[in-house]
């Protein structure tokens, strides 16, 4: 059954995350029936997606587990996919690292074997990461640039993007990987670094704490806004021709620069209160992350709207509004 509405219909795992919100109101706003896929939990994670509820459906299903997503494919049949559910957390991939194996990589398989079986002409997004590159090969880094990961998430991104690249040329499905670099936004989990930063400078600013702990102060990022990068993964399913894309902004900063424009954007020097602490030190770093997202540009007209300075200060913004109306983190 396609969009009873008239216009397509999107199955999106990992709708509850940071993307998949994102995901979901643009979807929405193109007309669109939006279909998210969500696993059982004691608990409902629905807090990023609260707003849309009433305009979405969701359906259980885990990328565990095969026959929950072959059903979740032959009751929506979806025109499009969106793989987003992932253990996405580098540093969580140390300790699980063979669940972050089974979520992250496996599922994507799970996903692409459902897709196979139930709708083949469907079109698939995989979730690839900048991660992937690791101990980067080049810079800046491209399409081309040769996989050298370096986490166990790494290793499962990268056996997840050959795997959809693989059920591409081998099946012909329409199946691309979009290798994107990080981006956050005032929905990003409270453990990755710019939420970690831009939540410590709120409750400082506010007097509610007055120290931050952090690990490598000099590991630098290509950081962009997620509401941008969802928009490009929508831009590569709407190609003639399936292929994998680049998006992130170009621009490289420091975590210790990361911390600069956030202690300063409130008037406060960030030496004062930043700790560096080898508990958050990683067993193996990426160093240097650095987009060239020259391809996207060209053939999908997609360009970043959002620059660094200003997503910190949104971010800064908005844990700020929250921590003076002591609201509960949505992440
Ligand atoms: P996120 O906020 O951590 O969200 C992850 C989502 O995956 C959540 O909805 C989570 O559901 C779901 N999930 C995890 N395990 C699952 C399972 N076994 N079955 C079904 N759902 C499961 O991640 P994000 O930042 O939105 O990123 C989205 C995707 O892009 C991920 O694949 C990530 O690895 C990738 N990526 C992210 C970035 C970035 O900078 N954000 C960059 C490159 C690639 P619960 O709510 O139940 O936990
Ligand atoms: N999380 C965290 N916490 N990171 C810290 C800290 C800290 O206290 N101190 C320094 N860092 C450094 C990390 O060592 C890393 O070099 C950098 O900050 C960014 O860390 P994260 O924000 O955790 O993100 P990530 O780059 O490891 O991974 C994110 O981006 C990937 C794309 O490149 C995640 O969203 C992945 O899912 C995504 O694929």
């Amino acid at each position: 059954m396609g969009d009873v509405r008239g216009g397509k219909t999107a199955l999106v795992t990992g709708i509850t995350g940071q993307d998949g919100s994102y995901l979901a109101e643009l979807l929405l706003a193109k007309g669109y029936r939006v279909v998210g896929v969500v696993r059982r939990s004691s608990t409902t994670p629905y807090e990023r997606i609260a707003h849309l509820v009433d305009r979405i459906e969701l359906l259980s299903a885990d990328l565990l587990d095969q026959t929950s997503l072959v059903d979740a494919m032959a009751e929506v049949h979806p025109d499009e996919i969106y793989n987003l559910a992932a253990q996405s957390f580098v540093a969580t991939s140390w300790n699980q690292p063979v669940l972050t194996g089974e979520f992250t990589g496996l599922g994507v398989t799970r996903m692409l074997e459902a897709m196979r079986r139930v709708v083949p002409k469907a079109r698939f997004y995989q979730a690839s990461s900048s991660e992937q590159f690791g101990m980067v090969q080049e810079t800046p880094q491209r399409e081309s640039t040769p996989f050298y990961p370096r986490s166990p998430y790494g290793v499962a991104k990268v056996y997840a993007h050959w795997i959809t690249v693989n059920y591409r040329e081998s099946f012909g499905l329409y199946a691309v990987s979009g290798i994107l670099f990080n981006h956050e936004s005032p929905r990003r989990g409270l453990e990755f670094v710019t939420r970690k930063v831009t939540d410590a400078v709120a409750r400082i600013k506010l007097g509610q704490a007055n120290e931050l702990r952090l690990g490598n102060l000099d590991a630098r990022r290509d950081w962009g806004f997620a509401g941008d990068y969802v928009d490009a993964m929508w831009r590569m399913l709407q190609q003639e021709t399936p292929g994998d894309y680049v998006i992130g902004t170009g621009e490289t900063w420091t975590v210790r620069q990361l911390c600069e424009e956030a202690f300063g954007y409130v008037g406060l020097d960030w030496r004062a209160h930043v700790v560096t602490d080898p508990r958050f030190a990683r067993p193996a770093e990426v160093e240097l992350l650095v987009a060239d997202p020259s391809k996207a540009k060209r053939a999908l007209g997609w360009e970043p709207t959002v620059r660094f300075r200003q997503l910190v200060r949104m971010m800064v913004d908005a844990d700020l509004a929250r921590h003076r109306m002591h609201v509960p983190s949505p992440a």
